[in-house]
């Protein structure tokens, strides 16, 4: 199976690629800007901007792919700084892709929604289908997307399938999301021996570890088509409080100093999001179980990022 990946390299794609090959696929990695060192030099890397009608079709045609993963996308707090550009890569970009896809019979196409797209005010933990009234660019351009998306499943039959993703930790650099306190605390505070996350410490957000995140991608992905009932999931891992995982932080990096500042612009999004997602209907129609809670994840992630430090990566 062929795999095209936009945004490559994001924080999720880099994880994506080495995983999907371990699934088998071949990956075809693209983005706008150049292949990151973290990146095996073996993979084909594409170039192109997904706001540009013409190069998104000419990589379609050169790659012929089966699948599309759509990953490119400005994220929250960047996306309220650009939000014109945000706008652009988010909603023209993921339209200029589903459109490419359509006229060149692309079957499939992922794609990767997230907490972002609800508003304020909803029940915690957050059903699948409910209102969706975000209050950010990244939000609301997300959900667009999700009803494109759906649009294009409905009048095409393009087989399009997405999740939401909670805020996503790893030992990676993070690129302009809201949610990145959490995954500083752990790259920074090593790095630096102290790092200060830009909300309050008892500021709750659903969380997941990367490796339970790529795996749902393509479970989803994989998952036989009978079974789905939606095109669009809510999945879910954990949702503890800023202090919660400085404490856990602080039991694997002897000495670190983890303190709280808080943004009042970035609190007031993630004040925005839901506390926690029920994700009851990806555990139904196509068997999603997180692996890593707070405790796994930090074990699992400490000699990680130490790795990706003393190769000069973080
Ligand atoms: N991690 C994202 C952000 O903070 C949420 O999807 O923007």
């Amino acid at each position: 199976m062929r795999v095209l990946i936009t945004g490559s390299g994001g924080q999720v794609g880099l994880d994506l690629i080495p995983f999907l090959q371990g699934r088998g696929a071949e990956v075809v990695a693209s983005d706008i800007v150049p292949r990151p060192e973290a990146c095996a030099p073996d993979v084909p890397w594409e170039h192109f901007d997904v706001t540009n009608v013409t190069e998104v079709r000419g990589v379609l045609e050169r790659v012929k792919p089966d699948v599309v993963y759509h990953l490119a996308a400005i994220l929250s707090a960047r996306g309220e700084e650009i939000p014109h550009v945000a706008y652009a890569v988010n909603q023209t970009g993921t339209y200029n892709m589903l459109e490419a896809c359509r006229l060149l019979g692309v079957p499939k196409f992922i794609y990767t929604s997230t907490i972002a797209a609800f508003g304020p005010g909803l029940p915690d933990p957050v059903p699948n289908e409910v209102s969706m009234r975000p209050t950010t660019m990244y939000g609301i351009t997300k959900v667009a997307g999700e009803l494109l998306g759906e649009y294009y499943r409905a009048k095409w039959g393009l087989d399009f399938r997405g999740v939401r993703f909670p805020g996503l930790i790893n030992a990676g650099v993070p690129g302009g999301g809201t949610s990145d306190y959490a995954l500083h605390m752990y790259t920074t505070g090593m790095k630096r021996g102290a790092y200060e996350s830009f909300c309050h410490d008892d500021t709750r957000i659903p969380l997941m570890y990367m490796p339970d995140a790529v795996r749902a991608l393509v479970d989803l992905a994989d998952a036989p088509r009978e079974r789905l009932r939606r095109s669009v999931y809510n999945i879910a891992a954990m949702s503890p409080t800023a202090g919660e995982i400085a404490e856990s932080v602080r039991g694997a990096i002897p000495g670190v100093q983890l303190t709280f500042e808080s943004d009042p612009l970035r609190q007031a999004i993630l004040d925005s999001w839901p506390k926690a997602l029920d994700d009851s209907a990806a555990r139904e129609e196509w068997d999603w179980r997180h692996e890593y809670d707070l405790t796994a994840m930090t074990a699992d992630m400490i000699p990680k990022v130490r790795a990706m430090l003393d190769r000069g990566l973080l």
